[in-house]
C-alpha cells in the first residue's frame, strides 16, 4: 500500500497539542501531507508534534490560536496557506470538557466548551472552504476535505455532560448541513465519532485498572482505544480511497455505541 498518499497536500489539524488531535497531524504527516499543528496552549507538545512530522519526512509548522476567536483563526488560516500555498485537508479536532452537574453548570463553563467545540469548527471550517473556492481544483478527486471530531456523545446523552454533549449533537447536524450544502462545490465533509480513547481528557476513566474495567463494560470490542485508531481513519478519510464518502460520522468506538448494557440484559 502507498504509505504517502497524502503527499503533495496540505492538512490544518486544530488542538494539535495533545491527544486525539496531535495523532491525527502525525499521521497525516506520515501520510505524506505538509501539517498546520495548531495549538491553544501547549506550545512544547505542538513542536513534539512537529518534530515528528519532520522526522518523518513531511515539513510541518506550529501555530497558535484559540479556536473560538474569528480574529486568531483568520490570522492562522494566512500564516498556513502563506507558508504552503493552500490547504487541502482541515481535521477541525480542537475540542475540551468542562463537566458540572446540569444545576451547577455555569453560563462560563457552556460558553467555553460551545465557543471550542462548535463555534471552533464553524469559523474553521468557514476559512478553509473560502481557501478551497479561491484556490480551485488541484489535481485532487475533490476541491478540499473537512473532518470533524465528533464523539459518541454526538449519539449518547451524556449526564453530567450537557454542554459536551450538545456541541457534539451540534457538531453532527452542521456537518451533515455543510456536507449538503458544499456536497456541489466537491467539497467533503465527514465526522469521526471516537469512543473513549486514551488522551488526557479522560484520563480518570482509564488510569487505574478499576476505573479500566469499568469503562471496559462499555465496550464490546473490550478495547480502549488508542490514539493511532483515530490517527488511522482520519489519513483514510481525508484521502482519494474514502471519495465516495461524503456527510457521514465515521464511529471509531469499539461498539461503544451498540447499548452494550442489553450484552446479558434486556
Ligand atoms: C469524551 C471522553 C469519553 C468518551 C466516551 C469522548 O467524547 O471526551 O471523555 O471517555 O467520549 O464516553
Amino acid at each position: 500500500m502507498d504509505n504517502k498518499k497524502l503527499a503533495g497536500q496540505t492538512a490544518l489539524v486544530t488542538g494539535a497539542s495533545s491527544g486525539i488531535g496531535k495523532a491525527c497531524a502525525i499521521a497525516l504527516g506520515e501520510a505524506g501531507a505538509n501539517v498546520v499543528v495548531n495549538y491553544a496552549g501547549n506550545g512544547a507538545g505542538a513542536y513534539e508534534a512537529v518534530e515528528a512530522i519532520q522526522k518523518a519526512g513531511s515539513k510541518a509548522i506550529a501555530v497558535k490560536a484559540d479556536v473560538s476567536q474569528k480574529d486568531q483563526v483568520d490570522a492562522m488560516f494566512e500564516e498556513a496557506i502563506l507558508t504552503f500555498g493552500t490547504l487541502d485537508i482541515l481535521v477541525n479536532n480542537a475540542g475540551l470538557q468542562k463537566d458540572a452537574p446540569f444545576t451547577e453548570m455555569t453560563l462560563e463553563q457552556w460558553n467555553y466548551v460551545l465557543g471550542v467545540n462548535l463555534t471552533g469548527q464553524f469559523l474553521c471550517a468557514q476559512a478553509a472552504v473560502k481557501e478551497f473556492l479561491r484556490r480551485g481544483m488541484n489535481g485532487h478527486r475533490s476541491l478540499g476535505k473537512i473532518i470533524c471530531m465528533s464523539s459518541v456523545h454526538e449519539l449518547i446523552p451524556w449526564a453530567g455532560h450537557v454542554n459536551y454533549a450538545a456541541s457534539k449533537g451540534g457538531v453532527m447536524l452542521m456537518m451533515r448541513s455543510l456536507a449538503q450544502e458544499l456536497g456541489p462545490m466537491k467539497i467533503r465533509v465527514n465526522s469521526i465519532a471516537p469512543g473513549a480513547i486514551k488522551t488526557p481528557i479522560n484520563r480518570m476513566a482509564w488510569e487505574t485498572p478499576e476505573a479500566e474495567q469499568r469503562l471496559l463494560r462499555l465496550i464490546p470490542y473490550k478495547r480502549v482505544g488508542d490514539v493511532a485508531d483515530i490517527g488511522n481513519a482520519a489519513v483514510w478519510l481525508a484521502s482519494d480511497e474514502s471519495d465516495y464518502i461524503h456527510g457521514t460520522t465515521l464511529f471509531v468506538d469499539g461498539g461503544m455505541t451498540l447499548y452494550p448494557g442489553f450484552e446479558d440484559n434486556g
